[in-house]
């Protein structure tokens, strides 16, 4: 049940009132953060001051607007708001989704020590390991060709239906790990409810090898059962009826509505109500992604978070890689003014990642209220946008680096390609390490009019271009760096990422763990549905509303 307001869970005192708040507002008005440029000139060791190590993974946080003060001043921040309570309350399965009263349990869905975590007094670790058991059985099957479809043949195509949690999560790692792919086993991933979603992916596939799986923890949301309806339809009119229980598995936490829909629930992968969608790729929800790369490497994947799991757990905050993460974004969009977050990945197997924290971070903390459902009078989660590679390069970046606007950008790179073509590695890493140097240095004005008076521009060419040249510099970024992109370094990767999310909403003291700002939408489309059919106009809606439906009637029926 949903707690009280002012339950135990809430944040101690408002932002504004606490000591560090004030000390950080303080510090930054103080002058005494220099350009970075000028900081890395007066400390030679500042990289090895500011970054981190776990395993492979490297967090060179160097290129921030901090000093070791400012970092004193975060790290007492954290403190003030009870981010090591709040994030035992979370490894201790508390009910820490306060508005569903519900537990955050995906640490437990990847807890390899198999440390008990109780819920309500039971301990999940032993469904968590059964539904892991059954999605080995599964994936094996399907890999090695035993399970066949209803004419016998092996599954060459996994069709995975499912939307936001149920799609994101899975298809960024599957896209992330395709050089683990079975080499006979395509996935393939339908979120929207537009039909050309569903026609484009089951054009040119063969019924009587794909594999159906409907992703959906509540088994209610439109898109999804849509897409499964006539996904059903296009298997049902090649092979009939009798089908679907060889072509359709379903991955839910709902299993009467799973049933109701005419899935075997033999064919079902549970999960559970502590569970969140934007965190269960590492639940049966990830299960296209076991099959895809083998149930091996999905479990390098959940070790890798584990380990991350156990640093975040763990580690002293100063040294706390999802800690150090989390506070430098809220120095910047708390104490800077900053909206957005780019997330950079410079591997092109990460297409996704983006798209995926986009869920993860907007949906945890696009909020406006505290857990005790008081108005924040502070900023919180940023807008996360990114591209990987040099595409985001020759398309936004241009406003991070000269724009009005504080962007703080994340690169993530590995060491190693999976694909060493002549000199791409070394291009795509020269320019990662470029951009970050570029926008931490930026270019003053003597450097920009020295190069222009190399060209032999008289002077008044100079000063009309001069100011066009110009790179204010001192804008931030973080790199993470890592050998290569394999299960293990990306659980690792997304972990820390889901906890600097845990972080950030901590400290800004909301429930970064409900979604109430998706459903307006979705009760509004449904009364707008049955509108839509017959020729008659509507006027119940506002101007516009009506205007566009009935444009859109008319529009269709000329
Ligand atoms: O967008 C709202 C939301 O509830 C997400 O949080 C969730 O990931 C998605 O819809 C899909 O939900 P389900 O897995 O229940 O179909």
């Amino acid at each position: 049940m949903p707690r009280a307001p002012g339950s135990a869970s809430a944040s101690p005192a408002p932002l504004p009132d606490r000591p560090a708040w004030r000390a950080l507002a303080a510090h930054r008005d103080s002058g005494t953060v220099a350009p970075m440029r000028a900081l890395f000139e007066a400390d030679p060791e500042r990289f090895e001051r500011f970054s981190l190590r776990l395993g492979d993974l490297l967090l060179d946080y160097s290129k921030n607007r901090v000093t070791a003060e400012t970092m004193a001043l975060l790290m007492d921040l954290a403190r003030e708001s009870g981010v090591e309570d709040k994030r035992d309350a979370l490894f201790g399965g508390q009910a820490i989704n306060t508005t569903e009263g519900r537990a955050v349990l995906h640490v437990a869905l990847r807890n390899r020590a198999n440390r008990p975590i109780h819920v309500d007094g039971e301990d999940v670790m032993p469904q968590v390991n059964a539904v892991l058991d059954q999605m080995r059985r599964f994936s094996e099957a399907v890999r090695d060709g035993t399970w066949t479809g209803v004419t016998g043949q092996p599954v060459t195509d996994v069709v995975n239906i499912g939307i936001g949690g149920s799609d994101l999560g899975p298809v960024m790692v599957a896209e992330a790990l395709k050089p683990y792919w079975h080499p006979r086993i395509r996935p393939h991933f339908v979120s929207n409810v537009d039909g050309t979603h569903i026609a484009e992916t089951l054009h040119g596939l063969n019924p009587e090898t794909t594999l159906i799986l409907v992703a959906s923890k509540t088994f209610t949301t439109q898109e999804t059962l849509t897409n499964a309806k006539t996904a059903r339809a296009w298997l049902t009119a090649a092979l009939g009826e009798d089908a679907v229980p060889k072509h359709f598995a379903a991955l839910s936490t709902n299993a009467a509505a799973v049933a109701d829909f005419g899935i075997d629930t033999a064919n079902m992968f549970a999960f559970w109500d502590w569970v969140g969608g934007r965190y269960s790729v590492w639940s049966a929800i990830g299960l296209p992604v076991a099959i895809t790369i083998g149930f091996d490497n999905f479990v390098g994947l959940l070790d890798g978070a584990h380990a991350m799991d156990e640093h975040f757990r763990t580690a002293p905050l100063a040294e706390n890689l999802p800690v150090v993460l989390g506070l430098l974004g809220l120095w910047y969009i708390n104490f800077h003014g900053a909206g957005a977050q780019a997330l950079l990945p410079y591997d092109q197997y990460l297409h996704r990642f983006a798209a995926h924290f986009q869920q993860v971070d907007m949906e945890s903390n696009g909020k406006r209220v505290t857990l005790d459902g008081a108005p924040v009078a502070w900023d919180t989660g940023p807008v996360i946008f990114g591209e990987p590679g040099t595409n985001g390069q020759h398309s936004f970046y241009q406003l991070i680096h000269q724009g009005t606007r504080l962007v703080p950008c994340d690169f993530i790179a590995p060491a190693l390609s999976h694909n060493p073509l002549g000199d791409h590695h070394p291009i795509l890493m020269s320019n990662v390490f470029a951009q970050a140097e570029a926008l931490m240095r930026g270019k003053t004005e003597a450097e920009a009019r020295a190069e222009l008076e190399v060209q032999g521009l008289d002077a008044e060419a100079v000063a009309a271009l001069l100011p066009h040249k110009v790179f204010p510099g001192d804008r931030p970024s973080n790199t993470v760096l890592v050998k290569t992109i394999d299960p293990r370094t990306l659980g690792m990767l997304v972990a820390l990422y889901e906890h600097k999310v845990f972080v950030q909403g901590a400290v800004w003291g909301v429930n970064s763990f409900d979604q109430w700002g998706v459903e307006l939408g979705k009760q509004l489309a449904k009364a707008i549905l049955p509108e839509l059919a017959g020729e008659a106009p509507v006027s119940g809606h506002d101007a516009s509303t009506n205007g566009l439906i009935n444009a859109w009637k008319t529009l269709r029926s000329e």
